[in-house]
């Protein structure tokens, strides 16, 4: 099967049918499946078929398309779709990107008068989620590349080293991914970069598919242990952190994938920066302070007590325990980040301060 170029895409043939990847499967099967209802849409965002805030927004586009049919063809249509659009926000708490999504389709849709313009109208927004989000992942791209340039005109007789966490590429966007753009634009233009992709334990969404995303695009890497990054740091391997993240106060403090805030603290302590990317739309404007506001996902235990893989010898994906089955365990998804750890923030406007100052500056027309 040939890697598609998107994590999302609507059906080629099939009306009213949008497509996605598998992620639950890659990289060692890229499994497409077809997404038709509201109850597709929200199961495959909580078991984490689709992940990554920006792609969780664009998935919602297309399930608030298949709430308002679904609705439509009950005899109460308003208190269905409520109950539909409530499914699609209770399924991961922490990306606000979700929150975002729905909302503009609600908007979309209420604007339209018969039920023939609501389903036109929320197809056509759900698709013009898809190509925003290409179109802002690009752009933060091209800022991010400025911050890499500079650190190769520094040293240019070796690569830029970048160290990431958890899968912020592709497959947690629509296409570029946000902490990625930068290096794929870095390493179109021919600056050697080298990236330090983190395991990111328990779902290795670092090892399985940022790697995986990497080597398909010939990005030079190496995985690495979650708790390395700190070694690397005080042996002057990392030259510059980017990450992503599922929300962002208007003050910058971050949420994202845990682990992130122990990855801050050392760059602190090191000296390297630490930059976080992120579209406009994952920026939270009602929450001041991200560590005692933003809500934490706590995830299944089971992802903590066993580990899937491939297993050379059956050639098939199996999972097996880690842990003593008596064992309890824990499973904190995400973590926040103090804004005084982050560097800077890159966005589809330009890069700038982690703090109400910066992110006003470059975002002046939201209120909060
Ligand atoms: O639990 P996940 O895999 O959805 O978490 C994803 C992350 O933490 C990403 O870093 C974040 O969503 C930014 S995506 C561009």
């Amino acid at each position: 099967m040939p890697t598609p170029n998107r994590s999302i895409w609507p059906h080629p043939t099939k009306l009213q049918t949008a497509q996605i990847v598998d992620q639950r499967w890659l990289p060692h099967q890229v499994v497409i499946a077809d997404l038709t209802s509201v109850q597709e849409t929200a199961i495959a965002i909580k078991d984490m078929w689709i992940r990554g805030a920006p792609l969780i927004g664009a998935t919602a586009g297309y399930g608030m398309f298949f709430a308002i049919k679904e609705a439509l063809q009950t005899d109460q249509p308003d208190t269905t779709f409520q109950k539909l659009t409530q499914q699609l926000l209770s399924t991961r708490p922490t990306a606000v990107n979700l929150h975002w999504a729905i909302d503009r389709q609600q908007k979309a849709i209420n604007q339209a008068n018969s039920p023939e313009e609501k389903l036109h109208i929320a197809w056509k927004t759900a698709g013009e989620i898809v190509e925003e989000d290409v179109e802002i992942c690009r752009k933060m791209g091209e800022h991010g590349l400025s911050l890499i340039e500079s650190i190769y005109q520094k040293n240019p007789n070796q690569p830029v080293n970048i160290l990431t966490h958890c899968n912020a590429g592709r497959m947690a966007t629509v296409e570029w991914g946000t902490a990625t753009s930068p290096i794929y634009h870095a390493h179109q233009k021919g600056i050697p970069v080298h990236v330090w992709v983190d395991e990111t334990r328990p779902r290795n969404q670092g090892a399985r598919i940022t790697a995986w995303e990497l080597q398909e695009a010939g990005v030079p890497h190496t995985v690495i242990a979650d708790n390395v990054g700190g070694h690397l740091m005080q042996h002057g391997q990392v030259d510059l952190c980017i990450v992503g993240t599922d929300r962002t106060t208007y003050t910058g403090d971050v949420a994202n994938k845990i682990g992130t805030y122990l990855k801050a603290l050392a760059a602190w302590d090191n000296g390297v920066p630490f930059y976080v990317a992120l579209p406009s739309t994952t920026i939270d404007w009602e929450i001041r302070n991200g560590v005692e506001e933003i809500p934490i996902e706590v995830r299944d235990d089971e992802e903590v007590t066993f580990i899937q893989g491939w297993d050379e010898e059956s050639q098939q994906i199996k999972k097996v325990r880690l842990t003593p089955a008596e064992s309890p365990a824990q499973n904190y998804a995400f973590d926040v980040t103090p804004a005084k750890y982050v560097t800077g923030l890159i966005t589809e406007r330009g890069v700038c301060e982690a703090s109400e100052a910066g992110i006003k500056g470059l975002f002046p027309a939201v209120k909060s």
